[in-house]
């Protein structure tokens, strides 16, 4: 359970272009949840994310994960129960190094579930049963640079990655906004079913509406950092698509 209470986090207080990027916002998710963030451009949302992954401290406020307070540890002090992907798909993984190597750089990385580090024929099998679940046919290019692949591909190789280590909680920032329609639905419906597999807490900030719709089990709106809307599972099922594109529109 993640537990944000009276959380704030101002940018350049006291100057001319102070940002009270997020603005005394409470959440309480729990286990398992798949929650889905929307709002407009500025409104907090990855502020909100960072201030969870730990990649910025708060200003006030507290937030505690799963009975630890973890308001002033570092983001690497909380990578054990946090895994991130990233709108950039470079920036979940090397681009020189192969898809194993990858691979095997995460697993030494974190302690990866069912994964046995070593540069041996075991690996490499565990590897390609592991990405052949991504049903993209990716199981049989593990040699191949990480670089030649789509920015779909490496979204969800991303994601699978992130999810196999010990980790519970999984923060998406826009991860399809610079994909195109196809990936962006490949990587959305593995990062579905990978939260269930994994049984993961999931945040996704996003701007599609679609997959806002689609995906998750409750629906925050934020505006100038505070939730303003909160649709938990029950109500969402209910919730017809015109009626978000209206509430977003
Ligand atoms: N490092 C920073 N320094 C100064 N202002 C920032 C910084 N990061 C974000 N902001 C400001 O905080 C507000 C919220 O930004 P952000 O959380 O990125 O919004 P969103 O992800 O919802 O688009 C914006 O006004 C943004 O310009
Ligand atoms: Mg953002």
């Amino acid at each position: 359970m993640i537990t944000i209470t009276n959380i704030h986090k101002t940018f350049n207080r006291g100057k001319a272009n102070q940002v009270n990027a997020v603005n005394g916002l409470d959440l309480v998710i729990n286990d398992e949840e798949f929650v889905v963030i929307v709002g407009s451009n500025g409104s907090g949302k990855t502020t909100l994310l960072n201030l969870i992954s730990g990649s910025l401290l708060p200003s006030s406020g507290t937030i505690d994960i799963n009975g630890d307070d973890v308001t002033k540890l570092a983001d690497y002090q909380r990578s054990k129960w946090i895994a991130r992907v990233f709108q950039n798909p470079m920036s979940g993984t090397a681009s020189e190094l192969s898809i194993l190597d990858n691979f095997r750089l995460a697993a030494i990385r974190t302690k990866v579930k069912g994964l046995t580090i070593g540069i041996n024929d075991a690996f490499k099998q565990q590897v390609k049963q592991k990405i052949a679940t991504l049903g993209m046919g990716l199981e049989n290019k593990i040699d191949q640079p990480m670089g030649t692949l789509s920015g779909g591909q490496r979204q969800a190789l991303t994601l699978l990655m992130s999810v196999m280590d010990e980790c519970k909680i999984l923060l998406l920032d826009e991860p399809t906004a610079a994909l195109d329609p196809r990936s962006a639905e490949v990587v959305m419906s593995t990062a579905d079913k990978l939260s269930k597999e994994f049984k993961l807490t999931t945040i996704l900030v996003t701007h599609n509406l679609k997959d806002a719709y689609n995906y998750g089990t409750r629906i925050i709106q934020m505006a100038e950092g505070a939730i303003i809307k909160d649709f938990a599972a029950k109500q969402k099922e209910h919730l017809k698509q015109n009626d978000l594109f209206e509430w977003f529109g």
